[in-house]
């Protein structure tokens, strides 16, 4: 079977769209001190979901699950929990049973909840940073968000500090580490000798891990994964998986929490929520029937990578980019191009009318100088968002 991802399907008008992407877009000017209002025609490339229909495998099952008309309390049957043990099983070699499994409303919701649950007020909780917001997960909760700098080796490739990691880990008020694997959005996937290497100091130091391993799907040709649990065993760690971000599924809020480490389910219990009739089903129909569309998925996204950096060097010859290892992201640096932060904002933001993020929503040091795009919608988009970003560049 092939699968559409060429289609441009209007996310910003279509009355079933709901797209916080595409329908709230100005917020990000606010959040860059940009003044007046976005192009109308603006492309948003932004938030980390994707402009393309879900598996048409899952939409057929979700139809059947729209005309049985009842939509009540649900209970989650067994074959969803062997769904889940059986796709990781099968696709990273990593086994656990669905007594292990914890379903929580989203990544965010389960992360925070692990923090609130496993940490006390007032303790430090480390995020390996240029690293996606967990600030809502921690600050929120009074815990202190603790970054520590990953490496760049000045051409936007970015690996572990162990030396800053271990200083951090080593103060008694940091008890937890958010490791975010596939890491965005430095787009690295992180080798078994740096997840063992991670673990070990943490482990040395009583600190729990939380493994957020929500892009683990979405990877680079002859790119392999390896989850944190299955490299290191599972003494003081929690893995987070989902359909989310694998199947644009993320309205779904469908994510799964992995605990076997006995010591870490006693007390969780209460850690229950419950699901909707469509994310029970979607969860079951995409890790049963979904495999053949992310093998195309992840085809398409190689192809989209590829062909925007090409145009990115050719275009934007100044500008610092690097192909991920997973995700479907990258990261573009436009400080060579010695503009300030304001002239560097208002280019991409307001004359060329794209929407991305900026670093400092990653506390990213280089703040408004380092941009990331989110490559998962159609090509012809992702390319003609570049084509007006190098217009206004151009020197
Ligand atoms: C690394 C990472 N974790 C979590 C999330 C949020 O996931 P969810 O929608 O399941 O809360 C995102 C969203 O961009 C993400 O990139």
């Amino acid at each position: 079977m092939r699968y559409e991802f060429d289609e441009v399907i209007d996310r910003r008008n279509d009355p079933y769209s709901f797209s916080f992407k595409w329908q709230k877009p100005d917020y990000i000017l606010d959040e860059l001190g940009i003044k007046g209002e976005l192009r109308e025609d603006a492309i948003c490339l932004e938030t980390a979901d994707m402009d393309f229909r879900t598996a048409p495998e899952i939409i057929e099952d979700l139809k059947k699950l729209t005309e049985h008309g009842i939509y009540g309390y649900s209970n989650v049957p067994q074959k969803y929990y062997e769904a889940v043990c059986d796709w990781y099983k099968r696709r990273q070699g990593w086994e656990f049973s669905p007594e292990d499994i914890t379903y929580f409303p989203g990544t965010h919701n389960a992360i925070a909840e692990c923090v609130k649950h496993f940490t006390k007020p007032g303790e430090g909780v480390i995020v390996l940073t240029p690293c996606y917001g967990y600030h809502s997960d921690v600050d929120a909760n009074s815990r202190v968000y603790v970054p520590v700098e990953m490496l760049n080796d000045g051409n936007e490739y970015f690996s572990i500090d162990y030396e800053a990691l271990e200083e951090a880990c080593r103060k008694e008020e940091n008890t937890a580490l958010i490791m975010c694997h596939p890491h965005n959005p430095t787009g690295r996937v992180f080798t078994h000798e740096e997840l063992v290497k991670t673990a070990e100091i943490c482990r040395a130091n009583n600190v729990l891990i939380i493994s957020d391993e929500v892009h683990s799907d979405i990877l680079r040709a002859g790119q392999d994964f390896e989850p944190m649990m299955k490299a290191c065993g599972s003494e003081k760690l929690i893995a987070c998986t989902a359909v989310n971000k694998t199947f644009n599924l993320a309205g779904l809020a469908m994510t799964n929490v992995i605990i076997c480490d006995p010591d870490l389910k006693t007390g969780t219990e209460d850690m229950y929520a419950m699901p909707t009739p469509f994310g029970i089903q979607a969860v079951i129909s995409a890790y049963t029937r979904g495999e053949a569309w992310v093998e195309a998925l992840n085809e398409y996204l190689d192809r989209n990578i590829d062909e925007c950096l090409a145009y990115i060097r050719e275009h934007l010859p100044k500008a610092k980019v690097i192909r991920p290892e997973g995700g479907y992201s990258i990261n573009v640096d436009f400080s060579a191009y010695g503009l300030s932060d304001e002239e560097v904002v208002d280019r991409i933001y307001r004359k060329a009318g794209v929407v991305l993020n900026s670093g400092l929503f990653f506390d990213d040091k280089r703040g408004k100088q380092v941009h990331r795009a989110c490559l998962s919608s159609p090509r012809s988009m992702c390319l003609e968002a570049f084509a007006r970003i190098a217009k206004e560049f151009k020197e």
